[in-house]
């Protein structure tokens, strides 16, 4: 097992932050998984906090520090059918599989569920952590059941959609059990025949420029992925994490006040309440385009905070609790967080 010291994470999380890890390795299987922490157990005993991080493709993160444990990057791998009927495929996928990869691997085999999630950065193993959405589709849809490993009492437990308490970006994984699992596989349920969703935001609009007269699972995929690159950061040229803020639910009360005093105010219903867009709220508060340093706020895309090069974690996070203050002056609402903040 090789464990790496002082170890930059800077290739490691989309941000490009260049965080340190006082201890460092990947694992491929449940045994290495293991081994790295028992090993890590031996070295810490030295006097090193007994944190464990488990890392993904690292675009949901922003490190604000140097991590003064051990960073174990997920590399499980591997896709294999499970179960069949009629209806449906069962797929269980590696926490360490890339995420597009995998859609990509469903779109070949006519296998439907996931187009509306393509171009999602990351590993399937982080996609129930907060049970990834898109263009109408969570994974909460296609999702049958997870293996996780208990880090404390090194168990391998279950977890059916129930117990993983799916919300609009969120599941037991980031409260009740936050640090507390480790991911190990994502056993996925797709559909043989698609059942398209094509309602959603521009997808209609997009396969109609595309000149698509047949619907097809490739299309559909390919209208997301036109609509995400025209809005959306790649980070491969300027990190980011896609959303750094969810966007909030209000009474139906508060949106009507809210719709008075800022007419046009987009407004979608959700639940009981209504789901209101955060990136039109930080633009109206002027923070479109804004750029201090290297730290700023995407032009095209006011929901995502982006490093145009060196901005520290730190410089980041302070960012985006400005935009915080100034939505919540403005508009009496308060914005949380999507990005895990280390
Ligand atoms: P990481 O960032 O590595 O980890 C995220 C969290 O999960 C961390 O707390 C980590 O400790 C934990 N974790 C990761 N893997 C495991 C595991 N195997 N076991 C236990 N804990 C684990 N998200 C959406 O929902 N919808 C979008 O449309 C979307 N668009 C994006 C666009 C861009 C350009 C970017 C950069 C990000 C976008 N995201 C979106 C956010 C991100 O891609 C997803 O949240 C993704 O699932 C994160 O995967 P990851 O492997 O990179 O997770
Ligand atoms: N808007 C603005 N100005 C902006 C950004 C958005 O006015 O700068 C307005 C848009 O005009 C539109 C509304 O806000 O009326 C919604 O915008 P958009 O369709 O771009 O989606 P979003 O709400 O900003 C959400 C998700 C994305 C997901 C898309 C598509 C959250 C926090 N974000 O973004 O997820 O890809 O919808 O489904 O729910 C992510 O989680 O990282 C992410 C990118």
């Amino acid at each position: 097992m090789n464990i790496n010291r002082h170890f930059s994470l800077r290739p490691y999380n989309t941000f490009g932050i260049d965080a340190r890890a006082d201890f460092f390795a990947s694992f491929h299987t449940m045994e290495e998984l293991e081994e790295a922490i028992s090993e890590y157990g031996r070295l810490s005993a030295a006097g090193h906090q007994n944190d464990i991080l488990i890392l993904g493709g690292g675009s949901n993160i922003l490190f604000t520090r140097d991590y003064p444990g051990i960073v174990l990057k997920n590399d499980i791998s591997g896709i294999t059918v499970v179960r069949e009927d009629d209806q449906h495929i069962y797929l269980k996928v590696g926490a360490g599989e890339n995420w597009h990869g995998f859609v990509r691997y469903c779109i070949d085999r006519g296998f439907a569920g996931v187009e509306n999630l393509s171009l999602i950065p990351g590993k399937a193993g982080a996609s129930p952590m907060q049970n990834i959405g898109a263009y109408g589709v969570e994974i909460k849809d296609v999702f049958h059941e997870l293996e996780a490993f208990h880090i404390k009492e090194k168990a391998v437990v279950r977890f059916s959609a129930e117990d993983c308490q799916f919300g609009y970006r969120e599941s037991v994984f980031k409260h009740t059990y936050k640090g507390v699992f480790v991911i190990l596989q994502v056993i996925y349920r797709l559909h043989k025949m698609p059942v398209f969703n094509t309602s959603y935001g521009a997808i209609e609009e997009e396969l109609e420029r595309m000149k698509v007269t047949e619907l097809s699972l490739a299309a559909v995929s390919q209208a997301v992925i036109n609509i995400r690159r025209s809005k959306l950061p790649d980070p491969e040229q300027i990190g980011n994490a896609g959303s750094f803020f969810k966007n909030p639910t209000v009474s139906a009360e508060k949106y009507a006040v809210l719709s008075t005093l800022f007419p046009g105010i987009p407004g979608y219903p959700s639940g009981e309440g209504v789901k209101l867009a955060a990136g039109w709220m930080i633009e109206q508060c002027g923070w479109k385009g804004y750029r201090s340093g290297d730290a700023g706020c995407h032009g095209r895309q006011a929901l995502v905070l982006v490093n145009y090069g060196n901005a520290s974690g730190k410089e980041i996070n302070q960012l985006s609790e400005q935009i915080v203050e100034s939505v919540q002056e403005k508009f009496e609402v308060m914005l949380e967080k999507e990005v895990n903040i280390i």
